[in-house]
């Protein structure tokens, strides 16, 4: 059942570009109205009164809700907040009618997560569940539920769910954006058109398997390391870190770049494995600076770029010890394909110090306690 893979995580991995297209389904049109939501019961009225978004997850459904957040401020122009669901429910939150909450939880059964999604309903606002599992809890109890399509995740460490996770948030942003009016219509055709393009880029991004494993290698020996990034790849970074975390139990954490030299930078010495990710135009020349102040410090730097991001420069490979480019999408869809690297990265690392990828110590695949 593993499909010949040695463990599940890998193979989970490694379905990423089928779970793609089947969460894409045909919920993407290639002209207008651009996204086909027949499932959400919400009207483009109710859409349009919304003041707020609050999303709600653990783990790694919350880094995609980080993701998520941005998308939904970006393109449908809404505040947007993303809580831990364990710490959501204590700070006494503004929820009232005019409050959409999205929950994420692969399983469905995740205890803080339903808590938080009662409580939400029961302020009086309209919760939609980002799921893997039909049938689940929170599939149940939610106003509407948007199903991932990643097919049942055996492995504790979740990769095709969060993946998946993303490209529901983004579906659901475009849709949110077009009942909102608050894209450009001229800016729907390249996010739609990049979005289906996803499937196969995901296929390239995994063929770098072997240059991410001899990397991994040479980590293990570590016992800490940083991951940076900027806006949409300090999201991501902060997943790549809680994977590490998890297999690897190599201590690792994930930085706004911008931020490290108010404090974090002092860590950094000779040596220090460091995963910096720069594939954001606008923020490419600051990360890049950022990434200097690391190596003049010692740190070896693995770059994670993409052509676009680079905006033209083609010297980040001579800057930083290694790259690993990610193929070219939409800034705002980096995270889908740059999450590859930073899964796989952190498999190589647990099977080259002989652990057990699937059944990492102390945890389990669902927390049902609170
Ligand atoms: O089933 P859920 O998505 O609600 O699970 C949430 C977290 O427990 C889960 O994502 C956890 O962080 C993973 N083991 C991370 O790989």
């Amino acid at each position: 059942e593993k499909d010949g893979f040695d463990h599940f995580m890998l193979k989970e991995i490694h379905e990423q570009p089928r779970a793609y297209r089947d969460t894409i389904g045909n919920r993407l049109l290639g002209a207008y109205p651009w996204v086909h939501l027949p499932e959400l019961t919400l009207t483009p009225e109710r859409i349009r009164l919304f003041r707020r978004v609050h999303i709600v997850a653990c783990g790694t459904a919350y880094h995609a809700g980080l993701v998520g957040k941005q998308a939904l401020e970006r393109w449908a122009r809404i505040p947007a907040e993303a809580d831990v669901a364990s710490e959501y429910r204590y700070r006494s939150p503004l929820v009232a009618e005019d409050t959409l909450v999205i929950v994420v939880s692969q399983s469905g059964e995740t205890a803080d997560t339903l808590a938080a999604l009662r409580e939400a309903k029961r302020q009086g606002a309209h919760v939609i569940a980002i799921t893997n599992v039909v049938g689940s809890s929170v599939a149940r109890e939610a106003d509407d539920v948007l199903f991932t399509m990643a097919g049942p995740e055996i492995s504790v460490a979740s990769t095709k769910a969060y993946s998946t996770q993303l490209l529901a948030f983004y579906i659901l942003a475009l849709h949110m954006a077009r009942a909102r009016r608050s894209l450009p219509d001229e800016e729907f055709a390249p996010i739609v058109e990049a979005l289906r393009k996803l499937p196969e880029q995901a296929e390239q991004a995994l063929k770098q398997a072997e240059e991410i494993r001899s990397y991994a290698e040479e980590i293990s020996h570590h016992r800490h390391l940083f991951f940076l990034g900027r806006g949409m790849d300090y999201a991501v970074a902060q997943e790549g870190s809680l994977k590490l975390k998890e297999i690897s139990y190599i201590h690792s954490e994930a930085y706004a770049a911008g931020e490290l030299k108010h404090g974090t930078l002092a860590l950094i010495e000779e040596g220090t494995p460091v995963v910096a990710l720069a594939t954001q135009p606008e923020l490419y020349e600051k990360t890049v600076s950022n990434i200097r102040e690391v190596m003049a410090r010692g740190a070896t730097v693995l770059g994670i770029a993409s052509p676009s991001g680079s905006r033209g420069d083609a010297n980040l490979a001579s800057r930083v010890d290694r790259v690993l480019t990610i193929p070219d999408t939409h800034p705002m869809l980096t995270p889908a394909l740059s999450v590859i690297p930073l899964q796989l990265l952190a498999y190589y690392a647990s099977t080259a110090l002989g652990y057990d990828v699937d059944k990492p110590r102390n945890l389990a695949k669902s927390v049902t306690v609170e």
